[in-house]
């Protein structure tokens, strides 16, 4: 099984979004020991090349995209990335009944890391984070989605747990 890894963050190893995206492949791999793993480290190798990205994307069978919350939203890295992979004609078209999107069969996986708590509470109202990648993913076709969050990496009280506590959330 081919899965691809996104990464957005420019904090490395030292990344919740990253150790938690690592997580969830961790668990792909107790389930299925054949997987074939690529890399796309947004932070250092910026995606330029539309075609490109469009068919590495298109070539995974399993997505998982590691998503630092950045001013309630995703960070400019990634943003740069779906301008290059939404694209009429290749991503998707507009059909009789409406747009349909082209990139079909995968399953994905979100790995959301935010100083706040976002998943309730007073804060849940201002993620534009999950709400906006579920539209634009789901618009190209990809719509079989699953969000973990490791959230109050900021919070005193919860940053020492918030780790544990999302890996052991992760249901594969
Ligand atoms: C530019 C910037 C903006 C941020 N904006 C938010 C935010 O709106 N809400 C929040 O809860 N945390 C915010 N944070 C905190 C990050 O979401 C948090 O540090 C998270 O761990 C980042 O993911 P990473 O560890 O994978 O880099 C922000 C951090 C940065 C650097």
């Amino acid at each position: 099984m081919k899965v691809l890894v996104v990464e957005s963050t420019s904090r490395g190893n030292e990344s919740f979004s990253n150790r938690l995206a690592q997580s969830v492949l961790q668990k792909l791999k107790e389930k299925n020991l054949k997987l074939e793993v690529s890399t796309r480290n947004l932070d250092k190798d910026p995606v330029l090349d539309s075609e490109a990205a469009i068919s590495e994307l298109k070539s995974a069978e399993v997505v998982i995209i590691g998503v630092p919350m950045h001013n309630f939203s995703i960070p400019i890295v990634l943003k740069a990335w779906i301008d290059q992979v939404v694209r009429p004609g290749q991503s998707f078209r507009y059909g009789a009944s409406g747009p349909e999107g082209l990139i079909r069969g995968k399953k994905a996986y979100l790995a959301i890391a935010s100083g706040g708590v976002y998943s309730e509470g007073p804060m849940s109202a201002y993620d534009f984070t999950e709400p906006y990648l579920k539209a634009v993913l789901g618009f190209i076709g990809i719509s079989d989605l699953t969000t973990f969050r490791i959230e109050g990496v900021d919070v005193p009280g919860l940053k020492d747990i918030a780790f544990e506590k999302a890996v052991e959330s992760i249901r594969i």
